[in-house]
């Protein structure tokens, strides 16, 4: 691996081996997402627990000052709306220039295994690796599902992350599910934990991500959970004690509890 690939690698997977990403790049599809109204303000007061933002260009430019230290990951697919026909049928929607020119630690873009732009959206993944190998810029893969949420399951996943690995993702976001560890296992590159939408109790949050990292993930791209939680900095700081201080789902909540 070429130095500038493993210097930006190493900006966003701390030293422990471990990431915590934020995402906030919900409304690439869906619009003002709740508690997404003003990004800027939503993250102002968790980011510090983070090592990573996932945005794309437009709330970059527009919001995210360019002093603030945190290495972006660019969400560069898209094209699609909760509104239109078909979330599947994304296009890559950011030129190589601009990836460079905004200074992107990695790059982000979804695949969609089994849909019918199953061979668009993985030749999306294809062609961007081919680019961004060229300047050490990893690409993060996100196996997507669109409004098909039941396709979560074991087999599923490690079919699509394998694939994503395959086509040369130096990363891939996954959906937790049961039996992680047959994802992670078929799956030569490390696997960050997805979110997906706001559980009931902030218990079940830490569960399934103490249950993901002991599986062998390396780490997570959490949004909603946290930032639509009534306690967001309390939840970013106990999950930040999950991914990098291997605290328990016990110590998980204490922490959670204090900080509330
Ligand atoms: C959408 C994404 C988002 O980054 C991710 O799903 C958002 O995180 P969360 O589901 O935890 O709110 O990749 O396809």
């Amino acid at each position: 691996m070429d130095w500038g690939m493993k210097n930006r690698l190493s900006k966003l997977i701390k030293a422990d081996g471990h990431c915590f990403f934020m995402p906030i790049d919900h409304g690439y599809f869906q619009g003002p997402t709740s508690c997404l109204e003003k990004p800027a303000e939503t993250i102002k007061p968790i980011i510090q627990y983070c090592d990573g933002l996932f945005v794309t260009r437009g709330v970059l430019r527009a919001v995210i000052p360019p002093e603030l230290n945190v290495p972006i990951i660019l969400r560069v697919s898209g094209g699609t709306s909760m509104v239109g026909k078909d979330l599947a049928n994304e296009v890559i929607t950011t030129s190589i220039d601009e990836i460079i020119r905004l200074n992107a630690s990695a790059v982000g873009v979804s695949v969609f295994v089994g849909s019918e732009h199953e061979q668009q959206t993985l030749l999306n993944l294809a062609n961007l690796v081919n680019q961004c190998e060229s300047y050490g810029i990893p690409v993060m893969a996100v196996t997507a599902v669109g409004k098909e949420l039941e396709k979560r399951d074991a087999r599923y996943l490690a079919l699509a992350c394998r694939i994503c690995a395959e086509l040369g993702a130096k990363v891939v976001k996954t959906y937790w599910c049961e039996h992680f560890d047959k994802v992670v296992c078929g799956c030569p590159v490390p696997v960050v934990i997805a979110g997906g939408p706001k559980c009931d109790t902030e218990r079940q949050v830490f569960e399934f991500v103490y249950d993901g990292m002991q599986k062998g993930a390396i780490g997570i791209n959490l949004g909603r959970n946290v930032w639509q939680s009534a306690n967001p900095v309390a939840m970013a700081k106990a999950l930040q004690a999950i991914i990098h201080e291997n605290a328990n789902v016990k110590k998980a909540q204490d922490i959670f509890r204090d900080a509330k």
